[in-house]
């Protein structure tokens, strides 16, 4: 293992001032986000979509990295370079989604366990020779009357330490990704709980498989009360527990934590992000972001808007986006910027 190479990745990705782009949609969740806004999905629409995206001016000052899918990475730009070439060009790393998705766990009716282990030593070492130097496996954690179950923890806990350690021996920083899920009536203090209880899980795997800390980075849900819950906290709150469970729940040795953002208001992600980062307390690791809809949900409408300049309009969204994120790594966010 590099931990040299290792470290400098993950560093680099959490950057003051920077953060990464979630682009590595699976073809099926694409289609149906393309299809959402009246798109017809293909292949082509996919690239079409991207490219325009990574095209965008000056993104590459709050970007550091863009996580793409098996596709993308072998796709072009509209002008023939290879995509992880163009990021790569812009100082941005291209980055690999490698879970081959979340699929029911046996015996335990409604959760998931993410599938991707076999062969993974080989895809890492492919991706790596195109170009990639980061990755991201992604468990999914659902809360409800009698789940998570300890079945779903511990099996999620320990595919997830699997996949770090063999991305790590390839050169590629892996994100690891344990998503308590936003969906469901449960209140905030129930998502601590879970969140707590799935990081101890994964970050002891992790111990036991010799995953090398400081060449990871953690990508986790933020503290919050489930979507159909009736008693939701202020954004204040949201930060101030998130610190919280994080501080004491993850190695501070930890370079960065980048969040996802799980459904949130584009302004709500970045608010949030803010308020942490505006803390008088000094974080062990840097926060920062890895967002997915957060970044592209205007830019996609834009996109698919048909307007004469809908191609020049979607890219200023997503720069504005990342614009507005990354002037949440240091606290500089005001709500008087969105306008
Ligand atoms: P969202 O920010 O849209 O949740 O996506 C992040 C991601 O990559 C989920 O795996």
């Amino acid at each position: 293992m590099d931990k040299g190479l290792l470290e400098k990745t993950a560093n680099e990705l959490v950057a003051p001032g920077r953060g990464i782009l979630a682009a590595d949609e699976s073809n099926g969740t694409m289609s149906n986000r393309l299809e959402a806004v009246g798109v017809e999905p293909s292949v082509e629409t996919r690239r079409a979509y991207r490219s325009n995206l990574f095209s965008a001016d000056g993104y590459e000052s709050s970007i550091s990295g863009v996580i793409l899918f098996d596709e993308t990475i072998r796709q072009s730009m509209d002008d023939g370079t290879p995509i992880p070439n163009a990021l790569s060009h812009r100082g941005v790393h291209p980055g690999i989604k490698v879970d081959t998705g979340a699929k029911e766990l046996a015996h335990h009716k409604g959760e998931k366990i993410t599938e991707g282990l076999d062969g993974l030593r080989e895809r890492c070492e492919e991706y790596f020779a195109m170009g990639a130097r980061f990755a991201k496996w992604r468990a999914v954690i659902k809360i409800g009357d009698s789940v998570p179950s300890n079945a779903c923890l511990s099996t999620n806990a320990h595919a997830l330490a699997r996949y770090a350690a063999i991305c790590q021996e390839q050169g590629l920083v892996p994100i690891i990704e344990p998503e308590v899920l936003m969906e469901g009536d449960h209140d905030a203090n129930r998502c601590y709980e879970v969140t707590a209880a799935i990081l101890d899980a994964t970050f002891s795997q992790c111990k036991v498989q010799g995953v090398h800390i400081p060449g990871a980075l953690l990508k986790p849900n933020m503290i919050m009360a489930g979507k159909d819950c009736e008693e939701q906290i202020s954004r204040e709150e949201v930060a101030q527990k998130t610190v919280n469970c994080l501080t004491d729940h993850v190695p501070h040795e930890l370079p960065g934590i980048v969040f996802l953002s799980g459904g949130q208001s584009d302004e709500d992600a970045t608010a949030h992000l803010n308020l942490m980062n505006q803390m008088e307390v000094e974080h062990p690791w840097q926060l920062s972001y890895s967002y997915g809809r957060a970044l592209q949900s205007e830019a996609l409408r834009t996109w698919a808007g048909g307007k004469t300049d809908s191609e020049a309009s979607s890219q200023q969204e997503f720069s504005h986006r990342a614009r507005m994120n990354g002037l949440a790594r240091s606290g500089e966010w005001d709500e008087s910027l969105e306008d």
